[in-house]
């Protein structure tokens, strides 16, 4: 019996079978290795196609053709059927629920129609059936600039792209009535090329920039909120209707009230009482970061749009909802309590905070009826000054605290804080008015109307909701229909466009 060594001296052929054999086999086993991993890289995530969107692509059913899954879930937002104790999906008529915004937005859009927020698909089309913003039948006509489009829809990034944003903000929300069409969707968040994550709408950058920072720096986790930031944010409108983030000295309700304050800013004076007051927007994003939620580093997106898998793969939830529709894949990845204990612990935060939330809705309510009746027995804008600065001030914080619809789950010891000190500040204003009415000669308790339904608030308020839903109603029906038969031209012009192989540059601009 040969030894393979005295073979190989004999035959050198053997030798290099038996070298390029053992060679094949380790080839092999590392290709059967690194396909495995392939697979389950790929179980996690579909690879990300390469596509020919263009970056300003508004329309979802465009992306949806690469993007099928977070397209179908996208498109669940269509559901409106949730509801869970204080939000959800469903329309609400928050006015009917609660009248006394009616009293504390008098003068105000807000005191006509207020709804709860059904979804990011409907965006653009509860922008057209609100009262708030009229019922206009040319351009230019309407109460609202056309800054109130900016966190509607995709197609304001295309239009500022084409305008800047200086001119877009300038013009009215008429004006760009047949352009703004298409509700948020895939291209106010994400990059088509690599689908990262991006900020389209100026305002956040802008404000980072001021504050010395550069948002692009923000790491994944922080884009998983700083993209709702674009639009969950507080902000006002400054110069020509340029859309600003109050953030220059934080972003608690305090901060934000000194920097409105040292501006002289005001977004309407109040009939009743003639206070200079400020809207609260929806603070949602400065109310989180102050939560315990954030402060362990959860972004969003965790809650909001967690992972799903569907045949094995690993994909974002688009359909962008309240979490207590789908707790299993929004909390019991972190948390190990059941079901009903963590819809508890939900419940329980927004109901104390919605108590404390009333009591000041109370004060506040009487104060500025109180104030109107001060200036009804003749007081002057010297003895009012201050009550008007400290009902400014106690309403801002009850705003804040009410407009951030999720703030009580995610920042319930703030907001518990910030609506203490605008106790404090509207017991200080309803006694300086007790002080003027005493100057003037009044004493004891002042007379109140009975505004105790959205119905007698406002009749109260001289508001005529049937006259406002009648000419909304000639607005939807002829106003409307024609802005979407030029969207639909337009459309189908960039479809064509996009189909020409000899063309090189964006198929979106005429
Ligand atoms: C381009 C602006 C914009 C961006 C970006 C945005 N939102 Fe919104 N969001 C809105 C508007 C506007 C509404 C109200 C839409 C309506 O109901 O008509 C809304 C509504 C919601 C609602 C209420 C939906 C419901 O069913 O009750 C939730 C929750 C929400 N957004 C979460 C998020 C999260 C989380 C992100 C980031 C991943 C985000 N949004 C990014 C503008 C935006
Ligand atoms: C409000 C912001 C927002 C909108 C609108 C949005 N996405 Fe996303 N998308 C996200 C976030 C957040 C992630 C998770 C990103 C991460 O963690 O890297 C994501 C992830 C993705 C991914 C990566 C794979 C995955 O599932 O995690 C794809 C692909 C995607 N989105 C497609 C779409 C498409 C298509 C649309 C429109 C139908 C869309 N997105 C609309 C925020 C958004
Ligand atoms: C990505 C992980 C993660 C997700 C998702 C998550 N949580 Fe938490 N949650 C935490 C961490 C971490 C804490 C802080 C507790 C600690 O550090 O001991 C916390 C704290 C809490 C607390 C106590 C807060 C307080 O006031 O002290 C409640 C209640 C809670 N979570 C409920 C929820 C609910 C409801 C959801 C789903 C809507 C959810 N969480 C989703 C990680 C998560
Ligand atoms: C730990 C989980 C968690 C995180 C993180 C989180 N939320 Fe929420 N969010 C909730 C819960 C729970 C509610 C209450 C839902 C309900 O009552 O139906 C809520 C409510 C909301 C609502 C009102 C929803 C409605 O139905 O009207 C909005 C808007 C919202 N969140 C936006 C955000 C934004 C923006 C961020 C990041 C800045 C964020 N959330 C972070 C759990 C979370």
């Amino acid at each position: 019996m040969k030894t393979i060594a005295e073979t190989i001296q004999e035959k050198p052929w053997v030798g290099w079978a038996l070298f390029f054999g053992t060679m094949a086999a380790v080839f092999l086993l590392g290709l059967f290795t690194y396909t495995i991993v392939e697979r389950r890289t790929e179980a996690q995530f579909a690879y990300i196609p390469l596509t020919d969107i263009d970056p300003l692509e508004p329309r979802p059913e465009v992306w949806g053709r690469s993007f099928p899954r977070q397209f179908s879930t996208y498109r669940q937002m269509a559901d409106t059927t949730f509801r869970s104790k204080h939000l959800g999906s469903q329309r609400r008529d928050l006015l009917e629920e609660n009248p006394r915004m009616v009293i504390l937005f008098a003068g105000f859009p807000f005191a006509t129609d207020y709804n709860l927020a059904r979804g990011h698909i409907y965006s653009v089309e509860d922008v057209w059936r609100t009262l708030r913003t009229g019922a206009p039948m040319e351009e230019g006509e309407g109460p609202m600039p056309a800054t109130c489009w900016t966190c509607k829809s995709p197609d304001v990034a295309r239009l500022m792209h084409e305008h800047g944003p200086e001119e877009f903000y300038s013009k009215r929300m008429s004006d760009f009535g047949h352009e703004v069409v298409n509700p948020i969707s895939c291209a106010s968040c994400h990059d088509p090329h690599t689908m990262n994550l991006r900020i389209t709408l100026p305002a956040l950058a802008e404000t980072f920039q001021r504050l010395g920072r550069d948002v692009n720096d923000a790491t994944h986790q922080e884009m998983r909120s700083l993209a709702c930031a674009q639009c969950h944010v507080e902000y006002y409108f400054g110069k020509n209707n340029y859309l600003i983030f109050p953030w220059d000295k934080g972003m608690r309700a305090e901060d934000m009230a000194e920097y409105f304050d040292e501006i002289g800013f005001a977004d309407w004076i109040h009939p009743l009482s003639r206070a200079p007051m400020i809207k609260a927007q929806h603070p949602d994003y400065e109310v989180f970061t102050t939560g315990i939620h954030y402060q362990r580093g959860i972004s969003c997106a965790d809650c909001h749009m967690p992972y799903a898998t569907e045949g094995g793969q690993k994909f974002t939830d688009h359909r962008i909802q309240s979490p207590l529709n789908n707790i299993a894949n929004a909390c019991q990845v972190c948390h190990r309590q059941s079901e009903a204990e963590l819809i508890r612990n939900v419940y329980e935060r927004q109901d104390m905070i919605k108590e404390l939330r009333t009591k000041l809705e109370d004060v506040l309510v009487a104060t500025h009826l109180e104030a109107e009746f001060a200036w009804d027995q003749g007081a002057t804008e010297e003895q009012m000054q201050a009550a008007l600065h400290k009902i400014r001030h106690a309403q801002w914080r009850w705003d804040y605290a009410a407009a951030t619809h999720g703030g009580s789950f995610h920042a319930p010891l703030e907001l518990a804080r910030t609506i203490g000190d605008g106790l404090h500040i509207a017991h200080e204003a309803r006694r300086e008015i007790t002080a003027v009415l005493a100057d003037l000669g009044h004493f004891g308790p002042v007379p109140l109307p009975d505004v105790s339904t959205k119905e007698k608030a406002q009749t109260y308020l001289g508001i005529d909701l049937e006259a406002r839903r009648a000419e909304k109603q000639i607005f939807l029906d002829e106003v409307v229909p024609r802005w979407l038969a030029e969207a639909e031209a337009r459309h189908r012009r960039w479809d064509e466009r996009k189909a020409d192989p000899t063309r090189t540059e964006s198929y979106l601009f005429d």
